[in-house]
């Protein structure tokens, strides 16, 4: 293995069986009773290595904001550990504040309307020490250009950006601290398809020239396959497979990945889907199905599916999958993109 290899593998966080639950009794006419608590997390374990862009999957409400937030330290597990590389328990608040940075899928909310980006970014240039106040224009200018925007952009107001700039200085504003790992959740979600392309090419050059690593939220496949180079997929909260992006497509070892992959050709990159992925109801995190939670709209399971409840286990190298059956699936047919590269 190489030296890049090698650091590629370097685990930046980790999270160890991680659980969120929230108990809604009496809050909910209709969460009274035994199925009052909502199963947001259940059992998750996931690492991001030293710069990679490691892309997080999965339909509405499978937990993968709840998920970014443990992540980012702004909301509490309610079990389970996350370890950051820092080197001791005091310094981990602190430090995680700052290097571990959040993109989130509405850039205009995200963005207070009545600062200007030179008030914006000087302020947390200075609250965090990055330069000093003789140097904070220039920084400014360099995070701009960083993220493709042009000095103009300094003193302006979020309402004057399009929806892409906007993004771009949302990143901005993420990277002025000078983070190590980037959130981004859902970040091309609420943009034009045109403009998503631009935006996604921009988490690639800024994962090349600054080393960041990035965990890349989306509700589909789609947007993530040029992007990351590991992919994990989440259903009703658990991390059901994860593996390298080209093996994740090419051999796919849970029936919940191969919907989403087989429902590629008919969505656009980073759109809502109109048509549900899967067919079958839901699934209610108020009332988890038991064995394999995807029991219940699984083409393949059979009677052993509803008892057994997988865990994450080894079926490659680096490429694990939550699924009794993931041996003994069929192979797939190769997507659209994959055919056209043959
Ligand atoms: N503060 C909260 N109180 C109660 N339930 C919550 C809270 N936050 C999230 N949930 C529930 O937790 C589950 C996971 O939500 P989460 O927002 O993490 O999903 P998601 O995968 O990000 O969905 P989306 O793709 O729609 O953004 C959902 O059932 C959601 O309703
Ligand atoms: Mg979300």
């Amino acid at each position: 293995m190489t030296d890049l290899q090698e650091r590629e593998k370097t685990e930046i966080l980790r999270v160890a069986n991680i659980s969120k639950t929230y108990d809604l009794g009496g809050r909910m006419p209709w969460s009274r009773g035994p199925g009052s608590t909502l199963t947001a997390l259940d059992g998750v374990d996931l690492d991001l290595r030293s710069g990679e862009i490691l892309a997080l999957v999965g339909e509405s409400g499978s937990g993968k904001s709840t998920l970014a937030k443990i992540l980012v330290g702004s909301l509490a597990p309610t079990t389970g550990s996350l370890d950051w590389d820092a080197p001791t328990d005091s310094q981990r608040g602190r430090h995680a504040a700052r290097r571990v940075q959040m993109v989130f899928q509405d850039p205009y909310s995200s963005l207070n309307p009545r600062l200007s980006v030179r008030a914006m970014l000087s302020e947390l240039l200075l609250l965090h020490r990055i330069v000093p106040r003789s140097g904070v224009t220039a920084e400014c200018l360099r995070l701009l250009n960083q993220v493709g925007l042009d000095a103009d952009a300094l003193d302006a107001y979020p309402s004057q950006f399009s929806g892409g700039q906007r993004q771009r200085l949302a990143i901005a504003r993420a990277l002025a601290v000078r983070p190590d790992v980037l959130i981004a959740d859902e970040p091309v979600s609420a943009l034009d398809v045109s403009v998503q392309a631009t935006i996604l090419d921009l988490f690639a050059t800024l994962q090349k020239e600054l080393g960041l690593s990035i965990l890349f939220i989306a509700h589909n496949l789609a947007v993530v396959q040029h992007l990351s180079q590991r992919v994990a997929v989440m259903y009703l909260g658990r991390i059901v497979e994860v593996a390298d992006t080209a093996e994740l497509f090419s051999n796919p070892r849970h029936p919940y990945t191969r919907a989403l992959i087989d429902s590629i050709p008919r969505m656009n990159p980073g759109s809502r889907n109109s048509k549900p992925i899967i067919d079958g109801e839901p699934p209610s995190p108020f009332d988890v199905p038991a064995g394999c939670r995807f029991s219940p709209r699984c083409a393949f399971a059979s009677e052993e599916c509803t008892v057994v409840d997988p865990h994450l286990t080894a079926v490659a190298t680096d490429h694990s999958a939550a699924c009794i059956k993931s041996v003994a699936l069929p192979s797939i047919a190769p997507t659209g993109d994959q055919k056209e590269n043959q």
